[in-house]
């Protein structure tokens, strides 16, 4: 059985204050919830007062980070180690944002790197894969999704897969509140798993598969029925304890 993870990516905001407010909300509002793993992954400029603060309430949730590096030490200036997210506490790492594919110009073989050093350093990569929207309207969704995988998959073989996490984010419904239907994004997981399965049926019957892009309270259920939709990356709603707690709750349901 797959478990379920719901992860908030914050992205670039947040202060100390709104760190506080925010896990001091999910806490309140997660108390008594099973059957659903749920993240946060915060600035790294805020994950020792995440750590402190979650550590402090003895909480379940658990703490993640959006980039890492490819280098343990050295003359990396502003880079961050995986030795330095485990010492925050820091477990599931964001890697392949496609912002930062974007932004940053991160190859889909630069995103292979960072996977295989995450997994060498026993952090768990949540690797985001997804296609544009011209992409999307030229039919290339599934193709794009599985040149993604594949610099990881023929690099450290599929086995690698086990005990990471995929997330599927189309870029046109990330931000846009222009979602995915859930009957779409099902068929993408499907296909995505079905890919992997080609490799190892065993791999991709237990690798989690989460969908982002403008996940909501309101259309969180309908992603969390599909059975290949095994959790959410959830960006601005993620900044709303409520809101970010009724989709962790929403999959807890579903899923139990
Ligand atoms: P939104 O939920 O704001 O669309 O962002 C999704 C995302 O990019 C999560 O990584």
């Amino acid at each position: 059985m797959r478990r379920p993870l719901v992860m908030g990516n914050w992205k670039l905001n947040g202060n100390k204050t709104m760190v506080a407010e925010l896990i001091k909300g999910l806490e309140a509002e997660l108390n008594g919830v099973e059957g659903v793993d749920v993240a946060i992954a915060p600035p790294v400029m805020y994950l020792d007062l995440a750590e402190q603060l979650l550590g402090k309430a003895e909480s379940k949730i658990i703490l993640g980070a959006q980039n890492v590096d490819v280098n343990l030490s050295g003359a990396f200036t502003g880079d961050i180690s995986p030795d330095m997210l485990k010492d925050f506490g820091a477990t599931h790492i964001i890697i392949g944002h496609s912002e930062r594919r974007e932004y940053h110009e991160e190859s889909d073989e630069f995103v292979a790197k960072k996977f295989a050093f995450l997994k060498e350093n026993g952090l768990v990569p949540v690797l985001c894969i997804g296609e544009s929207d011209a992409q999307n309207e030229a039919g290339e969704t599934v193709a794009v999704c599985a040149r993604q995988l594949d610099a990881v998959i023929n690099t450290q073989g599929v086995e690698a897969l086990n005990g990471a996490v995929i997330a599927y984010e189309p870029i046109w419904a990330i931000g846009t509140g222009k979602a995915a239907t859930a009957d779409d994004a099902q068929r993408i997981h499907a296909a995505i798993r079905a890919h992997i399965a080609e490799k190892s049926e065993e791999v991709a019957k237990n690798v989690v598969i989460q969908y982002g892009g403008s996940v909501k309270p309101e259309n969180a259920e309908a992603y969390f029925a599909q059975p290949d939709i095994d959790g959410a990356l959830v960006g601005g709603a993620a900044l709303i304890a409520d809101s970010f707690a009724a989709i962790a709750k929403a999959a807890a349901k579903a899923k139990n």
